[in-house]
C-alpha cells in the first residue's frame, strides 16, 4: 500500500544553523523556510536525489514538537513520511488493523499542500509515521 519515502523529518533547535550545515558541510539543495501555523512548525525542505529531508523547528509556544525537543535538546529524527495514492483508503485500512491515527483522523493539508495523516508511534516500532497522498 505505501509507496515511496517522501521525506525524513528532523526536529532541530536552530533551523538556520541546521540549514546552513546541510547547504555548506553536506552540499545539499536547501529550500526556503516555510511557516506552517496549522502544524505549529517552521519547515525547510532539503532535496536529495532520492528523497527529501524536512527540518522542523517549533513555531509558537504550543508547538507539538516542543516536548520532543525538550527530550532531545540537540534534535533528532521526528517522523518519516510515506506516500500513498488514496489517504482515506489507507486510513480505513490501517484503522482496520488496529493502528491509531492521531488527532481527529481527518487528513489535514501538510507542508506540500497535500493531505496528510499521522499514525501513533507506539503502533509502528516507536516511529511516528506520516502518510501523504500524492
Ligand atoms: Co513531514
Amino acid at each position: 500500500m505505501i509507496g515511496r519515502l517522501n521525506h525524513v523529518a528532523i526536529a532541530v533547535p536552530d533551523l538556520k544553523a541546521a540549514a546552513e550545515q546541510y547547504r555548506g558541510a553536506l552540499g545539499a539543495e536547501v529550500g526556503a523556510p516555510q511557516d506552517e501555523p496549522d502544524h505549529g512548525v517552521t519547515v525547510i525542505f532539503i532535496t536529495l536525489p532520492n528523497t527529501k529531508i524536512e527540518l522542523l523547528c517549533p513555531l509558537g509556544k504550543d508547538s507539538p514538537i516542543n516536548g520532543f525537543l525538550e527530550k532531545n535538546p540537540s534534535g533528532g529524527i521526528h517522523h518519516i513520511c510515506y506516500e500513498v495514492d488514496d489517504i482515506l483508503a489507507a486510513r480505513d485500512h490501517l484503522k482496520g488493523t488496529g493502528a491509531r491515527v492521531l488527532g481527529s483522523a481527518e487528513p489535514r493539508i501538510g507542508a506540500h499542500g497535500k493531505p496528510v495523516l499521522f499514525l501513533h508511534p507506539k503502533d509502528f516500532n516507536g516511529c511516528l509515521v506520516e502518510l501523504e497522498q500524492v
